[in-house]
């Protein structure tokens, strides 16, 4: 016999307790306990072993060759590791309104256009709706189902009587299945939806692209629950007031991960941008102005030149400010304290702001010396000439480090049309065959001069 059970649930992490917290434990959050009922099975319920499937040895496995197909898009594409995998089960997160939706709408055509039968599940919108947005964006076809329901029952009868090669829901905030008692979106609503959803997609050899929401703290409906249950994970994202997009790839059981995709919303949907540093670029001061240096940074297999600023500036507060947007704090601070050290530049006193340009994120310790030079630069007022890029890794001890894919990041710096790049000094030397001047340095302080200097 069947009986229920009552807990409370982080809607943020998932952390389950019997009785509600104002804070969570786990994750330190609050007000976020949500009541859920589950029914579970009586402890004398028989225990059914299934012996149908037997343990192979690896040498005998025989291997599927994975087949997939276009998204049409060549950015959306390379993040998926080449293509949408047949069976596989994606999942696309960002924030409200970044235009998840749009992109699945437009991915559709592309995948009906190769004679694939797609089932587009809007949870959230009515047929009527999603038929205007789909006008707006010329998305037509007779393959292309759209299913407006939200319990996850009629969901599955739709997609065995269609039997569609793709299914999207979108979202997933917005189904719910009869098993469960609790309301959709709660944690338990969306975990137990996206493992039938696994279930449905493994078994039927369907790829399902599932649309998630992410919450106000970055998470996929909450908790990251899903993460470990879907084969590739999708992040949506950049600033809704912007219009371009970044496409990347979180986990992928496909492909490499460190990959992003570039798209530009304009008033006729999405467009993929295949030279997104013409477009990080384009703002860029003609003039040289202190503070504001050009870096050149990696993302997967493509190198990104991006535009970082500082301003250093008294400070009115007790004790100084440090604002880093688009770049972990700690390695500002890190940064702050070699150049104190080894430059001797004091900024015990001093406001130091820095924000990438473009609003996008930089996390490799190849932007340190971009990092350094842009706060140098504000500091002392020297202006950076705006015509030379920079790269290189940080060390305690003042020394620039090597980092990875040089010679790609030169090579993109040369076809940009800059005039020099300041790289780390390596052993191995790079041979006298760019038509950038190439200056290696091996402490920051070189790299102060280095960029500054006139042509030689
Ligand atoms: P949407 O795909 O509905 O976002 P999500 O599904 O992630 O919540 O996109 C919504 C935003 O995109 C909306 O604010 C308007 C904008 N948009 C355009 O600028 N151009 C377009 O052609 C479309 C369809 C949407
Ligand atoms: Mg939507």
């Amino acid at each position: 016999m069947a009986k229920t059970k009552t807990k409370w649930i982080c809607q943020n992490c998932g952390y389950e307790t019997p009785r509600p917290l104002g804070k969570c434990p786990d994750c330190g959050s609050w007000s976020s306990f949500v009541e859920e009922v589950e029914q579970t099975n009586a402890k004398n319920q028989e225990i059914v072993i299934l012996d149908d499937e037997k343990a192979y040895s690896i040498n005998d496995i025989e291997l599927n060759e994975e087949i997939r197909f276009t998204t049409g898009y060549e950015e959306f594409d390379r993040i998926l590791g080449g293509g949408l995998v047949q069976g596989s089960l994606v999942l696309l997160a960002g924030d409200p309104g970044i235009g998840k939706s749009t992109l699945v709408l437009q991915m559709s055509k592309n995948v009906c256009a190769q004679n694939k039968k797609l089932l587009y599940v809007c949870a959230e919108e009515s047929s009527s709706q999603i038929k205007l947005r789909a006008k707006r964006l010329g998305v037509e076809g007779n393959n292309l189902f759209v299913y407006p329901k939200t319990d996850f029952e009629s969901i599955r009868h739709q997609a065995e009587k269609l039997s569609p090669d793709v299914l999207v829901i979108d979202s997933i905030q917005a189904i719910f299945t009869q098993t469960i008692t609790s309301g959709a979106g709660s944690v338990s609503q969306i975990r137990e939806c996206t493992n039938l959803l696994l279930e449905f997609a493994k078994s039927r050899n369907i790829t399902v692209v599932i649309v998630g929401h992410v919450t106000k703290e970055g998470n996929i409906a909450g908790p990251k629950v899903l993460e470990h249950m879907v084969d590739t994970v999708i992040y949506f994202e950049g600033d809704r007031y912007k219009s371009y997009r970044l496409l990347r790839a979180i986990k992928n059981r496909f492909g490499s991960t460190n990959e992003v995709g570039v798209f530009l919303m304009t008033d006729t949907g999405l467009v993929e941008v295949t030279n997104p540093n013409e477009l990080f670029l384009q703002d860029r001061n003609k003039e040289a102005t202190p503070g504001s240096v050009t870096i050149a940074t990696t993302e997967g297999t493509r190198v990104l030149m991006v535009e970082l600023q500082a301003l250093v500036g008294t400070t009115s507060y007790p004790s100084p400010r440090r604002v880093a947007t688009g770049l972990e704090y700690n390695r500002i601070l890190q940064i702050l304290a070699v150049l104190e050290k080894r430059i001797g530049l004091n900024l015990s006193k001093q406001d130091v702001y820095v924000n990438v340009i473009g609003g996008i994120e930089i996390t490799e310790p190849a932007a340190d010396l971009g990092i350094a030079l842009a706060i140098t630069a504000c500091a002392r007022d020297i202006v950076i000439r705006n015509d030379c890029a920079i790269v290189g890794e940080i060390a305690l001890s003042g020394e620039v480090r090597a980092v990875n894919d040089v010679e790609k990041r030169i090579l993109e710096a040369q076809k940009l049309g800059f005039k020099r790049i300041i790289v780390p000094k390596i052993h191995k030397k790079p041979q006298n065959k760019y038509n950038i001047e190439v200056v290696e340095v091996s402490r920051v302080s070189e790299a102060i001069v280095a960029c500054v200097n006139k042509e030689k």
